[in-house]
């Protein structure tokens, strides 16, 4: 006889005292692991990675350091920064294979759709890739970080048709990623600002996708499909994608006068998702956004022009969304909202700004699955069953 479940008959998702269901959607404040690679004081405005805050990281350090921090779990010596960093420019050119793939990708794909099929076939390239050993992570890992800004620059310039500019070994990471890209010497400003932006969005905690590489790694699958799977996660607009969209927001406003009008129609009445700010763990001014937010001054100030018209567009609405409901809910400023103008300020095209963002976080989504599949155990969580059971079956002729 059909009938739905007596509480006894789930009791690991009941509540003893409550005798309610115990849900947490959105796994908010869930802690899946122990963990020492971040920690987010969102209602302070603190992050800190393996222990250093996000802004002496930035100010003082360069990629390659807090990647190699990422990775193995202290900042480098001299030497052992050197043996990283040499092997990284090893490592950036790609297959041709691959480089052929991405002249068959159609051209008006979104950059991290294309991100996603060329990771995964690298991935399929890979002689080592069912290596799931630490060193084999390892080497991949270094494989993915050097190549994908080579794969991202090379999709661009071939589907805009420009030649491809070949990795210069001289450059380091994020100069050379800029350079590749735009086929031009990056200024000094211009420099510090890509690889400020690189290390600015390294990491960040157990966010969406990073859980998700997780997921992924927790069932003992291949390197390569986890990080397609974050690749995945992030670029979905509530997380990753949202510089994207936070440009296209300022895009769509046009001049600073319309500001305080779309933001009355659109946000207060029409309750749309002021896009660049919010955070599940932030109910602060986002660290990072504080920072981007000083290089976005500089570049538009230097470059003048329209990326100062949008920075002046993003200042305003800034200014009237944190005098706003908005912040009484503690929804502040989050790190997609000034990066966007970071990004523009320096040359890239706004359907680019997230794989930026992946080829820089794919240093987190790596340190997170070492750290969890270390003591590994299968990521399996359950869900609080409201449908019906003991249904009779029904033969298909007999239901009309
Ligand atoms: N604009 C307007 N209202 C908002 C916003 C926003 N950006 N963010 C949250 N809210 C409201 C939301 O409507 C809800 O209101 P109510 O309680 O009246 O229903 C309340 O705040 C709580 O929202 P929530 O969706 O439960 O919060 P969440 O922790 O699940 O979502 C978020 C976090 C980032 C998805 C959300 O803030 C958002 O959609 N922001 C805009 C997209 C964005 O900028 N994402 C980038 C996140 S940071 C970097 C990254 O991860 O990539």
């Amino acid at each position: 006889m059909v009938r739905k479940l007596k509480p006894e008959e789930q009791a690991w998702c009941i509540d003893k005292e409550t005798g309610e269901p115990l849900i947490n959607k959105g796994v908010q404040n869930v802690c899946i692991d122990k963990s020492t690679i971040c920690f987010i004081d969102g209602y302070h405005s603190k992050l800190f990675i393996r222990g250093y805050s996000i802004e002496d990281l930035a100010e003082k350090s360069c990629f390659e350091e807090v990647a190699y921090l990422l990775l193995y779990e202290k900042l480098p010596t001299r030497s052992e920064l050197a043996e990283f960093d040499d092997k990284l420019r090893e490592e950036r050119d790609i297959p041709e294979k691959l480089v052929n793939l991405l002249r068959n990708i159609p051209s008006d794909i979104e950059p991290m759709e294309m991100l996603r099929t060329a990771v995964s076939y690298l991935g399929n390239l890979d002689p080592e890739r069912y290596d799931i050993s630490r060193d084999g992570m390892y080497s991949k890992a270094i494989r993915l970080i050097a190549k994908m800004p080579t794969i991202v620059a090379y999709f661009y310039r071939l589907s805009n048709n420009m030649e491809p500019v070949k990795p210069n070994p001289d450059m380091g990471h994020a100069e050379n990623f800029l350079y590749m890209f735009t086929g031009m010497h990056p200024d000094e400003l211009e420099k510090k600002a890509i690889d400020t932006a690189f290390i600015l969005y390294t990491e960040h905690e157990m966010n969406a996708s990073a859980f998700t590489t997780v997921v992924i790694a927790s069932t003992a699958s291949d390197y390569y499909s986890a990080i397609v799977g974050g690749i995945g996660a992030l670029r979905g607009p509530l997380h990753g994608y949202a510089n994207v969209e936070a440009m296209k927001q300022f895009n769509e406003i046009g001049s600073v006068d319309r500001v305080d009008g779309w933001f009355k129609e659109y946000i207060l009445s029409k309750k749309k998702r002021l896009m660049g700010f919010g955070h599940r763990v932030y109910r602060s001014y986002d660290p990072r956004a504080r920072i981007f937010r000083e290089y976005a001054r500089m570049l538009a100030e230097r470059n003048g022009g329209e990326v100062k018209e949008i920075y002046g567009i993003a200042l305003r609405l800034e200014e009237i969304a944190l005098a706003s409901p908005l912040a009484e809910k503690g929804i502040y400023t989050n790190t997609d909202y000034w990066s966007a103008i970071v990004y523009a300020g320096l040359g890239i095209p706004v359907d680019y700004f997230c794989t930026l963002f992946a080829m820089s976080r794919v240093t987190g989504w790596t340190a997170h699955i070492l750290e969890y599949t270390k003591e590994n155990r299968i990521i399996r969580p359950r869900l609080f069953y409201v449908g019906e059971v003991e249904k009779e079956y029904i033969p298909i002729e007999e239901r009309g």
